[in-house]
Order: structure tokens, then C-alpha cells, then sequence
């Protein structure tokens, strides 16, 4: 493989199920089990913020618990022997960048961020469970996350457009594709001349459009396109 190319990874909630963090809308998904409009919303944030945050306190608890998988690794050792790599996620788990991945766009935010409405503070917080769920203005920190009816941060976009419109190999692991503005990412590296390969066990609305596709899981099938890449 060329070692020159700007490779550009695309990860959903896929890309960490071998590290034990269930999916939102597969067998036993995070919105199979709850219901979104209830935990992660603005609205249910301002109608009862201490509901909102027993639940991700719950879900920090369990991604703290988890590790970075083979995939994550494989990702990360790429930036060694690439000229340029970017990882674009929609995940919020923080695993790629546990894995030593050091450009990462994160879509969705970050459930180990803390953002503050009234005051625009943004903090970096691991603890477990948060200590304190209000900063130190008496208001509420929310979860820094894209929820649902919540617009991406501009610069966000404008980063990941930047990186689709420049790829030569773009790959995109464990997502259903049918989330959007995301969802709409993949075509620009398609109408900008990429190589695209999408890897999911699953079929997508966006397969069709890809040149190759891998129905196996992240780490196998990132061990078979990078099999110079050994643990
Ligand atoms: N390897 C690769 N892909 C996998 C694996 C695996 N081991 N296991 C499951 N998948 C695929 C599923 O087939 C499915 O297509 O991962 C995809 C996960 O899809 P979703 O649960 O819809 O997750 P995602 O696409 O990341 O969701 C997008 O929706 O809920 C919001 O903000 C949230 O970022 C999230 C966004």
C-alpha cells in the first residue's frame, strides 16, 4: 500500500463492540433499551437533569471499564507508517484516542467533557461518578454530546469536510449510516475521488456506493487491509 496517501477513518458505535460498549440501534442497543427522549436530549436535561445524569454517569462507568480494541490498535499504529491519517468518530467513548490515535475529530462530542450552557465553560472530567453535577455557578454541567436535535459544532464540520474532500483511502467502520449531518460525510470522499471501503456485518443505505466492502467486524477486517501492521 502506498504510504504517502491521506487515509481517513470514519468510526460509528461499531468500531467498539469488541470492546464491550453495545451499539445504539443493534441487538441490545443503548435506544433498544432507552428511551432517548427521556436521557439524552435537551429537553429531558432541563425537565429532570439528575435522571440524565444517573444515566451517563451509568454509561461512564461502563466505557471507563472497557479497553481499546484490536481495531482501535491497528488504527492507531497506521499514523507510524501513513503520512496522514485522520480518525473522524461519531463515538464518544474517548477509545481512540486511548488507543494512542492523536488526530481525532470527535462528530458527537465527548462523554468525558463537561460543558456549562450559561457560562460556556468546557472541562475535561474522568471522575466515577462525577463529583459534583453543577459547576461552580450553582448551573448544571451537561454532558459535552451531540444529542438528538442538537446541531454539530461548525468548526467540527468544517474539520471533517476538510479531511473527506482531501482523502485518498477512505474507510469507514461500524456505522449504520443513517444519522445525518454525518451520514453525508462519506459522499464527499466518494465525489472527491477516494478509495472507499465500508466495513460493517450489516448491509447499509450508503453499501451501494462503496467500492469495497468487508461484512466482518472492525479488527478482522482492518488486520486483512493492514496486514503489515503485527502485535
Ligand atoms: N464491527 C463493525 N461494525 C459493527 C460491529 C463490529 N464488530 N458490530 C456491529 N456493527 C455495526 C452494525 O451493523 C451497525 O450498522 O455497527 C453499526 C452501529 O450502528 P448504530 O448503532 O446506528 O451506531 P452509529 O451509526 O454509530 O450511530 C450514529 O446515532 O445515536 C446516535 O449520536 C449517536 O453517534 C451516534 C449516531
Amino acid at each position: 500500500m502506498n504510504h504517502q496517501q491521506h487515509i481517513v477513518f470514519f468510526t460509528g458505535a461499531g468500531m467498539s463492540v469488541e470492546s464491550g460498549i453495545p451499539t445504539y440501534r443493534g441487538t441490545g442497543g443503548v435506544w433498544k433499551q432507552y428511551n432517548y427522549r427521556e436521557y439524552a436530549c435537551q429537553e429531558a436535561f432541563e425537565r429532570d437533569p439528575e435522571k440524565v445524569w444517573n444515566f451517563h454517569d451509568q454509561r461512564r462507568r461502563k466505557i471507563a471499564d472497557c479497553r481499546p480494541n484490536r481495531g482501535h490498535e491497528i488504527i492507531a499504529r497506521t499514523e507510524k507508517l501513513f503520512s496522514r491519517v485522520t480518525v473522524i468518530t461519531q463515538n464518544i467513548d474517548g477509545l481512540h484516542q486511548r488507543a494512542g490515535s492523536t488526530k481525532v475529530t470527535e462528530l458527537h462530542g465527548s462523554i468525558w467533557r463537561l460543558y456549562c450552557q450559561p457560562t460556556g465553560r468546557l472541562i475535561e472530567n474522568f471522575e466515577l461518578p462525577l463529583k459534583n453535577r453543577r459547576c461552580h455557578a450553582k448551573y448544571y454541567w451537561r454532558p459535552d454530546i451531540v444529542w438528538f436535535g442538537d446541531p454539530l459544532r461548525e468548526e467540527t464540520i468544517a474539520e471533517a469536510v476538510t479531511a473527506m474532500e482531501n482523502c485518498d483511502l477512505f474507510i469507514s467502520i461500524g456505522t449504520s449510516a443513517v444519522v445525518y449531518p454525518a451520514a453525508r460525510l462519506p459522499l464527499i470522499a466518494m465525489e472527491n475521488g477516494a478509495r472507499t471501503i465500508e466495513i460493517n456485518p450489516e448491509e447499509t443505505p450508503l453499501s451501494s456506493k462503496y467500492q469495497e466492502i468487508y461484512r466482518q467486524p472492525a479488527s478482522k477486517a482492518l488486520t486483512e487491509i493492514f496486514p503489515e501492521i503485527r502485535f
